[in-house]
């Protein structure tokens, strides 16, 4: 408790977000400033195009990628604290972090308990996050000083083994987008409201399909505030979806 969840030290690597997206990025402004620079006119039949004018998309790609790249080095820290500081702990509470990865929710989390636990699920997928597996978040939560309040579990936002009512806390930071159709997006909603304790809180964060999830929590009858993305942490910019189930 106390400690600054910004701190870090070498052994502690939480992972470039999108990998491939980002090298994607860079190849393709990369493509663009070769062509301008050794085509700087293309004829195609009596079209000609001045290939100079590709420069401002070159240079557009090549700052998202610039950016991607600082949210996952440095901005996601900030972004992690503005979702766990809208928690009001009290160190008891039984934490779960949906999508964790290398466990940056989860450990973060568990630096706010003292008799609670976080407990981090995942599938691990390779493309959304560079050396994402089970044995790189327990290590960082090792590091972090806190492998005794983790638990990490391989389970499926869409179909968790917990009972109803679990948690006093739920947090998800960019995961669910990663679920492709939006009737799986809805079920890992409705498995997220059916695992929460009523009374507890769910902090949901993602770049795309806020307003979708608000609708459906909304549907599902709990309270829900959308507070808009910090432009200055996180790019692409990442809402936060406050959600609270009634008490019974
Ligand atoms: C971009 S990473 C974010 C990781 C971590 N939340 C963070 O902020 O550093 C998205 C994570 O969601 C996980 N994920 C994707 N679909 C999932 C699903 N259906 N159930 C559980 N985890 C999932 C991926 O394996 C990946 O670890």
């Amino acid at each position: 408790m106390g400690q600054d969840s910004t701190q870090k030290s070498s052994k502690i690597n939480y992972g470039v977000d999108a990998p491939g997206v980002i090298r994607n990025l860079f190849i393709a402004a990369l493509a663009v400033i070769v062509v301008a620079l050794f085509f700087p006119v293309i004829k195609i039949g009596s079209v000609i195009i001045e290939t100079s004018g590709f420069l401002w998309s070159a240079g557009g790609m090549a700052l998202g990628g610039l950016l991607m790249l600082v949210y996952s080095l440095s901005g996601k820290y900030k972004h992690r604290d503005r979702m766990l500081n809208l928690i009001d702990w009290n160190g008891n509470e039984q934490v779960l972090d949906i999508g964790t990865g290398k466990g940056l929710l989860m450990i973060g989390a568990a630096k706010k308990l003292t008799t609670g636990k976080s407990t981090g699920i995942d599938i691990w997928n390779a493309a959304d996050l560079t050396g994402n597996n089970v044995e790189a978040a327990l290590k960082n939560a090792a590091a972090e000083g806190v492998a005794d309040k983790v638990e990490v579990l391989n389970e499926n936002a869409m179909n968790m083994s917990f009972g109803n009512d679990h948690f006093d806390v739920i947090l998800s930071n960019m995961c669910l987008h990663n679920i492709y159709d939006k009737q799986g997006r809805k079920t890992a909603c409705a498995e997220i409201k059916r695992v929460l304790k009523p009374g507890g809180t769910a902090i949901i964060a993602d770049f795309r399909n806020m307003k979708e999830y608000k609708q459906t929590f909304d549907a599902l009858n709990l309270d829900t505030k959308l507070f808009p993305a910090n432009y200055l942490t996180t790019f692409p910019a990442v809402g936060i979806l406050f959600v609270k189930k009634l008490s019974l």
